[in-house]
């Protein structure tokens, strides 16, 4: 563990009666960093948080903030989350209804002379552009501005880490991007490490220095947003960040038969069945001139249009003669439903997994 740790997780376990929510999981926030805790539905996220905080009683492992430990059950070290220098933001806000605007962001300052405590409030509303409403009640704020109150709240007592869980999850897709950008900045700007639980990929991508994905109570993954993305570790880390296309196929003499060729299988064993898998944007198509030798000529199936750009189905037959619908993601004008198609996917861009 080195002091410039903001936050060390290490080895946590936790039960609910039956259920293993979470089954060792190991990560760390370092000063001034954003990482994003990702993954499915139930897999263990909120659990982890709740446990970095001090709201859910550890079972096993240890929680360090800035090189002390905070929770260690085998040490019978517990230190309550009042006392662990961090800043909450959950989904719901959950604003006091009964404070102002002001009085909620002073919530957490009550050590401080009013004189300074006044001061820090103004500071943070500022930051977050919300000192016009400093004598505002809650139910008289927009969610985005509810969201942002919250925040300055967090961050008024200047915490050595500030831990969300889907603080983005209550708000409409157009005011989330622009919420989600300007709690970035002030991150930065303040320096704040932070621990942001979603369970939206694009979110993580978006946000994160570093992110941990999870599946199942355990962490699969964790690395920079492009290192999952480019090179994850098994098909479900491929699929989490967007559709991949599937071939399946079986290893022989060190090369899978696929529709797109006979491919290298460095590192799969003789026999061992796998799947190829690509991402639809990876996918070029051209216009078949009847003497491409080196591409897949295809017919396109049907066209869908996405504003941002369309996505083109079309169907191969994999090496056991089962079909496949293929996806790709152009920017420009597609080619028309039955046109012959040449289809090539560069070599890079192909990723070989085992079959589960
Ligand atoms: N208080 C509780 N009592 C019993 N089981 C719980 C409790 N809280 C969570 N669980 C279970 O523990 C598992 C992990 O839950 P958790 O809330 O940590 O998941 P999550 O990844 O945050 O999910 P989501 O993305 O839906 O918020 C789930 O199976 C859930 O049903
Ligand atoms: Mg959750």
């Amino acid at each position: 563990m080195q002091p410039q740790d903001a936050l060390v997780l290490q080895d946590l376990e936790h039960d609910y009666d039956r259920v293993r929510a979470v089954a060792g999981v190991s990560l760390s926030v370092k000063a001034g960093e954003v990482v994003c805790l990702v993954g499915p539905s139930g897999c263990g996220k909120s659990t982890v948080l709740r446990l970095a905080a001090g709201l859910e009683t550890l079972q096993s492992g240890r929680v360090s903030m800035r090189g002390e430990a905070v929770g260690d059950p085998a040490a019978r070290v517990r230190v309550p989350p009042e006392r662990r220098h961090i800043g909450l933001v959950f989904q719901d806000f959950a604003l006091f209804p009964h404070l102002t605007v002001g009085g909620n962001v002073a919530f957490g300052l009550t050590q401080r002379p009013p004189v300074e405590r006044d001061q820090r409030v103004r500071e943070v509303l500022r930051q977050v552009e919300m000192d016009g409403y400093i004598d505002a009640y809650p139910h008289a704020l927009s969610g985005g501005q509810q969201q942002r109150v919250a925040l300055a709240r967090a961050l008024a007592p200047e915490p050595s880490v500030l831990l969300l869980d889907e603080p983005f999850s209550g708000l409409d897709e157009r005011l989330r991007e622009q919420v989600r950008d300007d709690t970035l900045r002030l991150l930065r700007r303040n320096g704040t490490a932070a621990l942001l639980v979603t369970h939206d990929p694009e979110e993580a991508l978006f946000m994160a220095d570093r992110i941990y994905l999870m599946r199942a109570g355990k962490i699969v993954q964790s690395g920079p947003p492009q290192e999952l993305y480019y090179r994850p570790a098994d098909l479900f880390v491929a699929s989490f960040f967007s559709r991949v296309n599937e071939l399946r196929g079986v290893v022989r003499d060190g090369h899978v038969e696929s529709p797109l060729g006979r491919l290298g299988a460095p590192g799969q064993p003789e026999g061992a069945r796998v799947v190829v898998s690509f991402r639809p944007e990876a996918v070029t198509l051209s216009h078949a001139r009847g003497d491409d030798a080196d591409g897949l000529i295809v017919e396109v199936q049907d066209t869908h249009f996405l504003g941002t750009g369309w996505v083109v189905h079309v169907p191969v037959r994999d090496a056991e003669g089962r079909e496949v619908k293929l996806s790709v993601r152009l920017n420009g004008r597609p080619p028309k439903a039955g046109d012959r198609v040449v289809l090539k996917v560069p070599p890079d861009a192909i990723l070989m997994f085992p079959e589960t």
